[in-house]
């Protein structure tokens, strides 16, 4: 009987002692704000006593104690009027306290966790009732300049790639586009991740890409990245050779189609014996370069064409049409041959009474257009008279 009543005593003093103790009574509620905001963490105890409170940043190897009661044990700064710390204290019912730590101003470094501790007099400090609440400061994302190209210079067949980074809180996710709507070299209109490869570099991926950075913090951040890929030239022709009839008033026209980058100086010219000879505008040669929109050209390509004029025996021979860059030099030869006749669309225009002389085909042709003219005149007229 004595023993089960010291027993009760027991269990009365140990339950009573407990009472007496503080208590953090409620979770500290995660809190989520943009860079710049302010943060609350709140701290309710119970049965608080004489005891304190303290908050404490323990983000770092080292906590680092930031207020104790009211009083804030750190550096802090005023900014625009307002601390950065600020603690308040807030009696609620039932013998309960919040301590409230307000950050101002918030910083990136800001984020992480923050633990609230009653400390206990008498008490070692492994003994204080603590528990964390956690600060994330959001930010929007920022382009990183350094590790992000702005001009990429590639040469054609190289393996490269081009680099976009950002940071932001959360970290941003990095997307890839192309400013004009063409693909990827991938194929794909769209490419996710902070490096995108360009392999096998050909002229058709220079141009304007487009990265995104998104975190779902408004706004996103963006960058462009020009790339230029680097070519020797290339010269294609349209015709290998053209014919022109010998008169001494008639011209021809050679084409030719360079690509490369940088753009490549495209000159044409002859070839006697050993000497290269350039051909400069001339009464007799004219080089022009034509609109670039034409749609039979590829990305980059450039038409050139070398008029001939006044075509005349000596001028049938070969002409190379030329291109150079600093990557290099490559010609392609246009042939110019002897034909008995008129060709091109100047022909009749041009020439009139020596096409009709030559051609005895034009004077049926005249005899032709007469009678349709007399015929299609007939059948108007008796449309006419058809008319009520
Ligand atoms: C923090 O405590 C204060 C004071 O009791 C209260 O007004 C506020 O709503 C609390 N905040 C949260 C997030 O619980
Ligand atoms: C990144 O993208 C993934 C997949 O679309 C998405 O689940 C995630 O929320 C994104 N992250 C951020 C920070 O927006």
């Amino acid at each position: 009987m004595d023993a089960l009543l010291t027993g009760a005593v027991v269990l009365l003093l140990v339950a009573f002692a407990q009472c007496q103790d503080p208590e953090i009574v409620n979770d500290i509620l995660p809190e989520v704000k943009r860079v710049g905001m302010t943060g609350k963490l709140n701290c309710t105890v119970a049965r608080l006593g004489d005891n304190s409170v303290q908050w404490a940043f323990t983000g770092q190897t080292v906590s680092e104690v930031i207020s104790i009661n009211l009083n804030i044990q750190v550096l802090n700064p005023r900014k625009g009027g307002i601390p950065v710390y600020q603690v308040l204290r807030t009696d609620e019912p039932g013998d309960r306290v919040t301590f409230t730590l307000m950050i101002s101003r918030l910083l990136p470094e800001h984020s992480g966790p923050y633990e609230c501790a009653v400390q206990v007099a008498n008490k070692d400090s492994s003994l204080w009732t603590r528990k964390t609440g956690y600060m994330t400061v959001q930010q929007p994302p920022m382009i990183k300049p350094g590790s992000t190209d702005s001009v990429k210079l590639i040469d054609k067949g190289e393996n490269a790639s081009i680099t976009c980074d950002a940071f932001g809180v959360p970290a941003p996710n990095i997307t890839w586009v192309r400013s004009d709507g063409k693909l990827l070299p991938n194929g794909k209109a769209i490419f996710r991740g902070r490096t995108l490869p360009i392999n096998d570099a050909d002229v058709n991926y220079a141009g304007v890409y487009r990265c995104v950075a998104d975190n779902n913090i408004k706004p996103p951040a963006e960058s462009l990245t020009q790339v230029y890929v680097f070519q020797a030239p290339s010269v294609r022709v349209l015709q290998d050779s053209v014919g022109q009839f010998a008169n001494g008033r008639l011209e021809a026209k050679l084409d030719c189609i360079v690509q490369g980058y940088p753009i490549p100086t495209v000159y044409w010219m002859v070839i006697k014996g050993d000497t290269r000879q350039r051909l400069l505008n001339t009464e007799k040669f004219e080089t022009t370069k034509q609109a670039t929109d034409m749609q039979n050209l590829y990305a980059g390509e450039q038409w050139y064409t070398l008029t001939i004029k006044f075509v005349q025996a000596g001028d049938f021979q070969d002409y190379y049409c030329v291109g150079s860059n600093s990557k290099g030099e490559n010609m392609t030869k246009v042939t110019l041959f002897s034909t008995w006749d008129c060709q091109g669309p100047m022909c009749y225009s041009l020439d009139p009474e020596n096409r009709a002389s030559r051609d005895p085909l034009s004077s049926h042709h005249t005899v032709l257009a007469v009678v349709a003219a007399v015929l299609s005149a007939a059948v108007t007229s008796q449309l006419f008279c058809l008319q009520p």
